[in-house]
């Protein structure tokens, strides 16, 4: 059989959780677990994040999932609803949006006491530079004043452009407006917090810090790595030996026969490619892990196969490989590759098997 796995680390990702409890102790945490909690399968990681306070996910599918794995923590849809419709399972299922336009607000309205019955709290989303989602500084007051009036708990919501670069202009613009609307709206829970931020700015936890990337102990930072975060990766991703070559000075190793030893070379292919979602686009020199030692991937990436120089190195057929992990981290992957780490844990395929450890 094909043995190209992904290992998830419970533990590694019950650590995690309680980095961001050790860092922002009075906050409550929204744990992100949209895209599948970042590729790794959200069934694999709800038991390890089951003293998380809520879950964040982009979707209503994603919300579902949830609920029916059986757990009943808050969930935060966090581009809110995409039509009017998906209201009837938003109470059906005890979901939290976030309202980020005015069609929103008034799908809401017409549910207004079904909402406010379950006790669901409405999470307002303010746009203070980064111009995704979110209300205007110029309108959201009178929305959320709005929203107060009729009754609805809010909580200002707001997801910083920058929070991975220090010294960034629009980082003070975004704090400033985020601050001078919760100064107008007091009393109002607030939530501004990603990961990055979190580990940045300690005074600005308040209410729900919303950590996603650290959680599967990757960095949100191009230059700092999780070891030096103290986080630990979840995710071994791995597979084998399942050839061995000996290439002669001049021989081209691939697809386009683009890569050309320069010396007698071992070569063993490994049974992982684009379509488990390994990254096929070269940066710079990409690396993988055997035993401990970083060995060069060398040609093209394929669908199925990747190449590697073995030269000097004790492997046979079956010899284990970590692409990325403990010893190998995804995010120097994705330096390899010009992308990031988020990037390619949430596109793996679900080709390789994935087992909990
Ligand atoms: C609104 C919101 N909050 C929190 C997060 C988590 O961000 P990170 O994975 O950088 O911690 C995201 C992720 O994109 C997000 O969109």
């Amino acid at each position: 059989m094909r043995q190209a796995t992904v290992y998830i680390d419970s533990e590694a990702l019950q650590y995690n959780l309680n980095r961001v409890k050790q860092l922002a102790p009075k906050a409550k945490i929204v744990s992100m677990v949209k895209a599948n909690a970042y590729g790794h399968g959200v069934k694999n990681c709800l038991a390890a994040l089951k003293n998380t306070d809520a879950f964040g996910v982009a979707c209503l599918e994603e919300a579902i999932e949830i609920r029916e794995l059986g757990y009943q923590q808050p969930i935060t849809l966090i581009e809110g609803i995409f039509s009017s419709d998906e209201m009837k399972t938003v109470l059906e299922q005890n979901i939290e949006i976030v309202v980020h336009h005015q069609q929103q607000l008034d799908w809401l309205y017409a549910h207004q006491v079904a909402y406010q019955n379950k006790n669901l709290k409405v999470w307002v989303k303010l746009n203070s530079g980064m111009n995704r989602l979110g209300f205007k500084l110029s309108e959201i007051i009178n929305v959320i004043q709005t929203l107060k009036t009729k009754g609805f708990t809010c909580v200002l919501v707001m997801h910083f452009a920058n929070a991975d670069t220090d010294n960034h202009d629009l980082n003070e613009q975004q704090k400033l407006q985020f601050l001078q609307v919760k100064e107008a709206c007091s009393p109002i829970l607030a939530s501004c917090c990603n990961s990055a931020a979190i580990f940045q700015w300690p005074e600005l936890h308040f209410d729900f810090v919303r950590p996603g990337i650290m959680l599967y102990g990757a960095s949100p930072f191009a230059h700092k790595s999780a070891h030096e975060l103290d986080l630990k990766p979840v995710m071994s991703f791995t597979a084998e030996i399942i050839a061995l070559n000996h290439l002669q000075k001049g021989d081209a190793v691939g697809y386009g026969s683009s890569f050309v030893v320069e010396k007698d070379t071992h070569l063993a292919i490994v049974s992982i490619g684009y379509g488990d979602g390994y990254p096929r686009a070269y940066f710079k020199q990409n690396y993988v892990v055997i035993n401990h030692q970083k060995v060069a991937v060398i040609g093209r990436v394929s669908m199925d196969m990747i190449a590697i120089d073995i030269t000097g190195l004790n492997v046979e057929i079956g010899t284990k490989v970590e692409l990325w992990g403990k010893h190998r981290l995804v995010d120097e992957v994705a330096d390899a590759n010009g992308t990031i780490g988020y990037e390619l844990l949430c596109r793996l395929s679900n080709r390789p098997i994935r087992k909990v450890v």
